[in-house]
């Protein structure tokens, strides 16, 4: 269940805000790199033992296998974990990078007639990449984009070039950001009501996704589809987890999960390696299937997972057996 890593080199290191920076990565030799759909992210393996996903945040410029760049946008957190500064600061165009290949759990809808996009600060990478291909396949799209002031505004060239399904909101007066794209976007008013056929996308801060999914209550859950950078605030103090079972179906096996571990871990030291990325429940990388049977009702932990959705899949990474009970998964 391994993952392909490949290395690259940074082509290209660009600032595009005072704390963002486009990192576009090439395959060392000029050979082509793997294909991706709109809303696929990478791991990026740092100096410093870090490992950060970043969303891919451009689409293909037309579909196909092939491509030959990777563009990720990366914020630098003053109060981040040192990934996000490792990349900034310790990586220079040439540098060799090892990488994951692209993995997707983030995708458009195939069906939506219209694609609502909600992208707040550095949350517009993987929309700004949905925009471009529903764009280059002629697909009805609206790209709402979130940000502090235009001096805020990551790949400003590229939602410029997207025109008049591009809607830019700033937070700073108007008069001091005046643009023709830009007009107060009162969040509420926009998601008033489901509209009929629109499924709605949205990637940004803790806030921001708050509001947005506040605002869209009354939209069936299979409509909207979000991706966080990183799990929200806990709302109360986090309990003692139980050790519990982990099964395989049919593969007979059965693995203890201790208290301290995840079913990740437990299977790793089994020998079973179950692709991760984020280990925090936000990306949806670990989610396997449920075995379908009675009294397999997983603590489902993740922030990546609809109601729907967790009656038949799990993220391994942070979900447990309820009461120290028995969880029972397929693995590919
Ligand atoms: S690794 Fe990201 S949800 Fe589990």
């Amino acid at each position: 269940m391994l993952d392909r890593t490949l290395t690259v080199r940074v082509a290209r290191k660009q600032r595009q805000t005072a704390d963002v920076t486009a990192f576009e990565l090439v395959h060392p030799w000029g050979r082509t790199l793997p294909g991706y759909e709109a809303g696929a992210h990478i791991d990026v393996y740092l100096p410093g033992g870090f490992m950060r996903p970043y969303s891919l945040a451009l689409a293909l410029p037309a579909a196909g296998r092939d491509n030959t760049r990777y563009v990720i946008g990366v914020k630098r957190e003053a109060a981040g974990r040192g990934g996000s500064a490792s990349l900034h600061e310790r990586v220079h165009e040439g540098d060799l990078l090892a990488i994951s290949t692209p993995r997707n759990t983030f995708p458009l809808h195939p069906q939506a007639r219209h694609h609502l996009l909600l992208a707040g600060g550095i949350g517009l990478t993987p929309l700004l990449a949905m925009a471009q291909q529903l764009e280059r396949e002629g697909r009805a799209f609206t790209l709402c984009v979130f940000a502090r002031s235009r001096a805020h505004l990551a790949f400003a060239d590229a939602l410029a070039a997207l025109g008049a399904n591009v809607r830019l909101h700033f937070d700073e007066p108007a008069a001091a950001t005046a643009g023709a794209q830009v007009q107060h976007i009162d969040i509420a008013q926009l998601l008033q009501g489901p509209q009929q056929g629109t499924h709605l996308y949205l990637c940004g801060p803790a806030g921001f996704m708050r509001a947005v999914l506040e605002a869209a209550a009354s939209w069936p859950e299979d409509r909207v589809h979000l991706e966080y950078f990183a799990p929200p605030a806990a709302d109360g103090a986090a309990g003692v987890d139980e050790p519990f079972t982990l099964v395989v179906a049919g593969r007979g096996i059965e693995v203890a999960v201790a208290a301290d571990q995840s079913a990740v871990d437990a299977l790793h030291d089994i020998g079973i390696d179950v692709p991760t990325s984020c280990a925090q429940g936000v990306c949806g990388t670990c989610v396997v299937p449920l075995a379908a049977g009675q009294g397999n009702a997983p603590d489902h932990r993740d922030h990546c997972l609809t109601a729907t959705e967790r009656h038949a899949k799990v993220a391994l990474c942070c979900s447990r057996a309820q009461h120290g009970g028995r969880l029972i998964v397929e693995l590919p």
